[in-house]
């Protein structure tokens, strides 16, 4: 039977974090659709035609190395609003949506675009300051240089344009639940979303 959990929200708010554990828990295979557009994103700094990159995406391009850089992150959020681009990229993720065996979809419009249908919507947030501040951790853990102040300026702008396009814009589904994880440790948000998904099952 197909079950479809839908997150949603800003970058880190740690959407991929909860996405993947939820997955693990339920037995559910699990969809980080910000790759999608990080390798059209990077693709496009290679010279690509974003559509035409999005449209012929392979494997080689869901796992290259540098998906996660700051750069790759701008340019995807630059490509992911032209509406051909994310139509180019909605068959796949409907098709993964319905899977038999259940499915967990991460990104800024599963619940409202990509499975308005979804069984359980979630949308995950957190303060500014404490975005900015898990994902420096993340990236200096990696090795990246990258300031605190640099990161929440690009948080700042990809949230601003993710929020203000026209096409599928970032913003809660009505029927949502909201998850502010901003004081939560990792094991407590984690723990609240699979208490919602169980009491939704
Ligand atoms: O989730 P992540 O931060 O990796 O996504 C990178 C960019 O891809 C976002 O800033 C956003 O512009 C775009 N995106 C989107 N719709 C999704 C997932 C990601 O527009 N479902």
């Amino acid at each position: 039977m197909a079950f479809t959990i839908a997150i949603d929200g800003p970058a880190a708010a740690g959407k991929g974090t909860i996405g993947r554990a939820l997955a693990a828990h339920f037995g559910f295979a699990h969809l980080d659709t910000g790759l999608l557009y990080r390798a059209t994103g990077r693709r496009m700094l290679a010279g690509a035609d974003p559509v035409a990159a999005a449209l012929s995406l392979g494997v080689e391009d869901l796992e290259a190395d540098d998906l996660r850089t700051s750069e790759v992150g701008q340019a995807a959020s630059r490509v992911a609003a032209i509406p051909e681009v994310r139509q180019a990229l909605l068959d796949f993720q409907r098709a993964f949506a319905r899977r038999v065996g259940g499915a967990v979809l991460d990104g800024r419009d599963i619940g409202t675009v990509i499975c308005p249908e979804a069984e359980v919507k979630i949308y995950v947030t957190a303060s500014d300051a404490e975005r900015a501040r898990r994902r420096h951790r993340e990236l200096t853990g990696k090795g990246q240089d990258v300031t605190l102040a640099e990161v929440a300026e690009d948080l700042r702008q990809r949230d601003a344009r993710d929020s203000a396009r026209a096409a599928a814009p970032l913003k809660p589904a009505k029927d949502a639940l909201m998850l502010d994880t901003s004081t939560m440790s990792i094991e407590e948000a984690v723990a609240q979303a699979i208490a919602i998904v169980a009491a939704a099952k």
